[in-house]
């Protein structure tokens, strides 16, 4: 009897230490907190809760969205003045995106029949708060361009770079130099390209070269659209003599907070201009080495005779007097020519 009463006890015994232990594991199991619960009040409703980890996630993801989108800001001009380097280097900045090539949008009709889609599909990826950017120098000197650009945007920003006329007349004669030598042609005269046929030496104002320089024609047509203030300047000269100060400035104007710095530059002696320094980042990646802009850029300029060179300079004079009333602004050029050449 006393052996079946201990036997007993010792069943009861063991099955409560089997019981207790149960218990432990279940408030264990019950009292962990789940990954879901950091930011959840315990009785929160299962459905608010997935809308609140959904709504996290997607705030996630979109801080880090890039899509196509169309520009907020185009360089419109004005061909062989620096286009190039101002949006390569202004890609130093980790906000810039901009289009690859030259998009020819809005002065190519067979482009422009495309329709928006197809512009916007031209443009680099970007995320929220970057600047899309593209530039094609040829919307400065095109007729149709600066409607369609606003019938795209009425508060779109463009920038305008300009150098001095005369020196833009001879970067683009270089070009043309250079063409016909690749294409085992010889090259025109410059003066065929920008003087009168009669030969009285007077500047051919039509002629496609001098056209291009006549920057206060081409920007006035701009101003019928757009207000002074969502047109920025950009000086040309002082781009290739200290770049990081004129980017600042496109920087202010596109609203960016200021990243280009005197040490992204290093004065490459050999071309002749600033290139990017080593392992500084911009929309072509980083490179160990410096970066310069292509051979085709910063060409040396061909001989161009003294009386073709005064005949250009007195002919701009009275242009670039027309710019600066339009404009309230004096460029480098006006007053080196003025030191230089103003007691002729
Ligand atoms: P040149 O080749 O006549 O010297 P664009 O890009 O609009 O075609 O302009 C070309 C001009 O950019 C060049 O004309 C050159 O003067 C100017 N430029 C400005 N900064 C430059 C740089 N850092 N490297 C090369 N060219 C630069």
């Amino acid at each position: 009897m006393t052996q079946q009463i201990s036997y007993s006890t010792v069943g009861w015994l063991f099955l409560f230490l089997v019981l207790l232990a149960v218990v432990g594991i279940l408030h264990q199991t019950c009292t962990t907190k789940s990954p879901l619960m950091h930011t959840s009040p315990a009785l929160m409703p299962q459905s608010a809760l997935a809308a609140m980890v959904e709504s996290e996630a997607q705030e996630e993801e979109e801080e880090d969205i890039r899509v196509r989108r169309l520009p907020q800001a185009i360089v419109i001009g004005a061909r062989k003045c620096g286009t190039r380097a101002l949006l390569d280097f202004l890609e130093v900045h980790p906000r810039v995106r901009a289009a690859r090539g030259e998009v020819h949008y809005f002065d190519r009709e067979e482009r422009h029949n495309l329709g928006l889609s197809w512009y916007r599909g031209q443009m680099p990826l970007s995320r929220p708060g970057d600047v899309t950017l593209e530039k094609s120098p040829a919307y400065f000197v095109t007729e149709a361009a600066p409607a369609r650009v606003w019938r795209m945007n009425t508060s779109i920003q463009l920038i305008l770079i300009l150098r001095d006329p005369v020196d833009r007349v001879v970067s683009d004669y270089a070009q043309h130099v250079h063409r016909r030598v690749s294409k085992d042609l010889p090259p025109k005269p410059i003066e065929s390209l920008v003087l009168t046929r009669n030969g009285d030496g007077r500047v051919n104002s039509n002629a496609k070269m001098v056209q291009t320089s006549l920057y206060h024609r081409h920007l006035r047509r701009w101003l019928r659209y757009f207000k002074p203030d969502q047109i920025h300047l950009v000086d040309g000269d002082r781009l290739v003599s200290q770049p990081h100060s004129e980017l600042q400035q496109v920087e202010d104007f596109l609203g960016l907070k200021r990243h280009i710095r005197p040490e992204h530059f290093v004065f490459n002696a050999t071309k002749g201009f600033y290139c990017l320094a080593p392992s500084v980042s911009s929309g072509r990646g980083k490179k160990r080495r410096q970066r310069c802009l292509g051979s085709e850029k910063g060409r040396r300029h061909p001989s161009v005779a003294n009386s073709t060179l005064t005949a250009l300079r007195h002919f701009f004079a009275g242009h670039d007097e027309r710019l600066v009333q339009l404009t309230g602004r004096t460029f480098d050029w006006m007053r080196r020519n003025a030191q230089q050449f103003g007691e002729e």
